[in-house]
């Protein structure tokens, strides 16, 4: 206890399992540079502020960048007291440079507001990367669909068919989901770029350390105004795990969309082997895990989010221990988010379609909704041509024919709007989805806009 940074006030040793169970460095470790980085900040604030001469801050900077090389290449020798990563560094700084000096730079900081700093610094690192993940996506599924504009599929709801849309609309129909993540995802940064350091424990510091400089050094978008509410407050870490199951969701529910078309009895994509797996005992077997993680992990993010949420619900003003309980579920959930985008990026560019097999599913009852719309244009109200089309449904199922084998003779008895060219004009798939030319819709305007609208999005965010 001795060789703790706090041990002074202590004459007892701390239990072993006590130790284990309080040290977070096992985990926390990884933002060793976000922490270096706060302390050179720090260090800099503490000269302006006449607490360290300039050459201290020089040889601390100089003892601190060599802790993070030391990280960097794996020759950093964690101590069994060691807490967590604020602790080791600055242990190691002092025998790196000498107390004298490495003992000054925690003047005016308190870990709880270190961590609080540090945490924004690595996370804010991340989102970007996760930016750039999903930008990648985003653009791997509108070259899809610019590229496969052609294949024309069922649109299912409730899992029942219902009317012909184009692929790309399906796929892009993912892509604009994903395209609003990444628009709340850099909604989020202000708020992750906001800055605790220079409010100390919870009361702020007095030696006068200029935190708009501060605030400068470390490129934060604004600055906590309340030191009570800003060391403590892990809003940050729960809007980003909030913000990964919601994209998780969208995750989930398009590999379900895919698993399903991957089946024998759909047919319309298949996988490529990099994302797929096989069986131990049916060698026939060629399973979709890449989807069945993605739609599995989900739950683990959700899991995250909401056993975090229960950790912080009850704590009282400003920091308590609970707060350590932040980190694994954040490291967590942007390792399984960056990961999954990537593994979705993969299987989206590397699958392929059967535009074949999309034809083969679509029939002539998708079009029912198309011949009631023919009436329509001949001046019938619409609630009287769905009752009309209905009929000629019933009346299909009735022959057991398709709806283009009625004849024009049996359509006309149906209604005297119908005309002679009412088999040709409605039952053509492709006819059906150019006539769905306004926005939102799935013409090849309509993708075509879609396409540059995510492409111009993915270049301004
Ligand atoms: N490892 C701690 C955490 O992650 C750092 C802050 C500790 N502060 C304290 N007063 N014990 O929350």
């Amino acid at each position: 206890t001795k060789r703790k940074l706090w041990g002074g006030r202590f004459t007892g040793a701390t239990d072993p399992l006590m130790h284990q169970y309080n040290q977070s460095l096992s985990y926390d470790q990884r933002m060793y540079a976000a922490d270096v980085k706060g302390s050179i900040a720090h260090s800099r604030g503490l000269e302006k502020a006449g607490i360290l001469t300039q050459q201290e801050r020089e040889e601390i900077e100089r003892g601190l960048r060599q802790v993070e090389q030391e990280w960097k290449d794996g020759k950093f020798k964690i101590f069994p007291d060691d807490e967590d990563i604020h602790t080791a560094n600055e242990r190691r700084l002092s025998e790196i440079i000498g107390k004298d000096i490495g003992g000054k730079l925690h003047t005016g900081r308190s870990r709880n507001d270190q961590v609080a700093t540090d945490m924004r610094i690595w996370l804010m690192d991340e989102v970007e990367n996760i930016k750039g993940y999903l930008k990648d996506l985003i653009l791997v599924m509108a070259n899809r669909a610019e590229k496969e504009v052609d294949a024309i599929m069922p649109g299912y709801t409730h899992v029942q068919r219902a009317q012909p849309v184009r692929w790309s609309h399906l796929l892009l129909s993912h892509a604009h989901a994903f395209y609003a993540d990444l628009t709340r995802l850099s909604q989020l940064i202000p708020r992750i770029s906001t800055l605790p350091l220079g409010c100390a424990a919870l009361a702020g510091n007095p030696y006068s350390i200029d935190r708009e400089f501060l605030q400068q050094e470390l490129g934060f978008t604004s600055l906590g105004e309340n030191s009570m509410h800003i060391v403590p407050d892990r809003d940050f870490v729960i809007e980003f795990l909030q913000w990964s199951s919601l994209m998780m969701i969208h995750m989930s529910k398009m590999a379900e969309d895919f698993i399903i078309y991957s089946t024998a009895e759909f047919g319309f994509i298949q996988l490529s082997d990099a994302y797929s797996t096989g069986s131990s005992i049916m060698p026939q077997k060629k399973n979709p895990d890449s989807l069945e993680l993605l739609r599995g992990k989900s739950g683990r993010v959700f899991g995250q989010m909401a056993g975090f949420m229960m950790s912080v619900k009850g704590t009282p003003s400003t920091y308590n221990k609970d707060l350590q309980e932040d980190k694994e579920p954040l490291f967590d959930c942007v390792d399984t988010v960056a990961n999954s985008i990537r593994i979705a990026e993969g299987v989206i560019a590397t699958l392929s379609i059967n535009p074949e097999k999309m034809l083969a599913a679509l029939t002539d009852d998708m079009l029912a909704t198309d011949l009631a719309d023919y009436l329509v244009r001949k001046g019938v109200p619409f609630r009287e041509t769905h009752h009309i089309s209905g009929r000629a449904v019933a009346l299909a199922e009735k022959n057991k024919c398709n709806l283009s084998d009625i004849s024009f003779e049996q359509y006309r008895e149906l209604s005297d709007k119908f005309e002679p060219d009412v088999i040709e004009s409605v039952f053509n798939f492709e006819n059906s989805v150019e006539k769905r030319d306004a926005v939102g819709g799935p013409s090849r305007k309509g993708i075509e806009r879609q396409v540059g609208y995510l492409k111009a999005g993915v270049e301004k965010l």
